[in-house]
């Protein structure tokens, strides 16, 4: 293990918080079966306790000593783990995840995730770990060590730097009990789910079912503008494949890139204090439905 593996290790022994890089965003780490812990990161991030984090764990085997996995669940961690899918599922071991870690919730979230940091700290610390976005409520994921850091880095003892992440959007997350749903669009596609499990249900009431879903997520400071093919006057636009502008998403249109730069350039768009951030159309199919997702919160249009 290395010093500063070592350091986060003792960090979230000890109930302390450690900022932590992930493949998809950089988390706000904490024990998860210590409730003082997790009573810091929802004070660090001004996080309403109806919100519900997600247990991060270092493989299957981990997550099914807290969770219940049917066929489907297990289907779907052998697919994608690890990686930036989220199961819901009923909770098996309620000491492990404590109550204020699942908003009172008889479910748990559990995730594997893949950036080898995430990875060392989970097997050196051997049990659950919470870990929402390390951003402060209502505002962009942070996507680079400097923005974690900036966002809520002051609440940690630990903060590793895991460099840029590399999928730059949140996981997907789907719940697994009577049927499979849709709770947020991410990292892994509406589609590689549906190809390994079958159509899934429509999700039903968004904010009953996932709690995170019912206020305004990943704002900046200007308004935002969706599917626009210039600039108005005083506002920034964010292009994307032909639609050009001071930056772009993706100057060849592609989803992956597009999704690694999404969070960076709102970031970048709103520092520079235009009136507003305009944003060119993104298609929907793939990982477009996730980033469509992440913008239509960001201008306000969700929640
Ligand atoms: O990629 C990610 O998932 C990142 C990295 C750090 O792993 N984490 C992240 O956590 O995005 P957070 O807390 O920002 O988002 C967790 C989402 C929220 O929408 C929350 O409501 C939902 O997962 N969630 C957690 N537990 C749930 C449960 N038992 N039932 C339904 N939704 C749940
Ligand atoms: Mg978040």
């Amino acid at each position: 293990m290395s010093a500063e593996v070592a350091a986060a290790v003792d960090a979230l022994r000890a109930g302390e918080l450690v900022l932590l890089p992930t493949e998809t965003v950089y988390g706000l780490a904490a024990d998860a079966a210590n409730a003082q812990a997790v009573a810091r990161i929802f004070e660090a991030k001004g996080r309403p306790r109806f919100n519900p984090l997600i247990s991060h764990v270092f493989d299957q085997a981990a997550a099914e000593r807290i969770a219940l996995f049917d066929d489907r669940a297990r289907a779907l961690a052998a697919a994608f783990w690890p990686g930036p899918l989220t199961i819901v599922a009923p909770l098996k071991d309620a000491a492990a995840v404590c109550d204020l870690a699942r908003a009172g919730l008889d479910t748990v979230a559990v995730r594997a995730p893949s950036h080898p940091l995430a990875r060392a700290v989970l097997a050196g610390f051997g049990r659950p770990v919470v870990a929402p976005s390390a951003n402060r409520s209502g505002r962009p994921s942070p996507t680079r060590f400097s923005d974690a850091v900036e966002e809520t880095g002051a609440a940690t003892a630990v903060a590793l730097d895991g460099g840029d992440c590399e999928v730059g959007l949140e996981s997907t997350v789907v719940s697994v009990t009577d049927q499979v749903r849709l709770l947020r669009p991410g990292a892994i596609t509406r589609e590689e789910l549906e190809a390994l499990i079958g159509p899934l249900a429509e999700a039903e009431d968004d904010a009953r079912r996932s709690p995170g879903r019912l206020a305004a997520h990943y704002a900046p400071e200007a308004p935002v503008r969706l599917n626009a093919l210039e600039a108005q006057p005083g506002e920034i636009l964010i292009g994307f494949g032909p639609v050009a502008g001071q930056f772009s998403l993706s100057p060849s249109g592609d989803l992956r890139e597009a999704a690694a730069n999404l969070f960076k350039l709102l970031r970048e768009a709103d520092r520079a204090g235009p009136e507003g951030i305009a944003v060119a159309p993104v298609p929907e199919h793939g990982l477009g439905e996730a980033i469509n997702d992440r913008l239509a919160r960001a201008a306000g249009k969700v929640g």
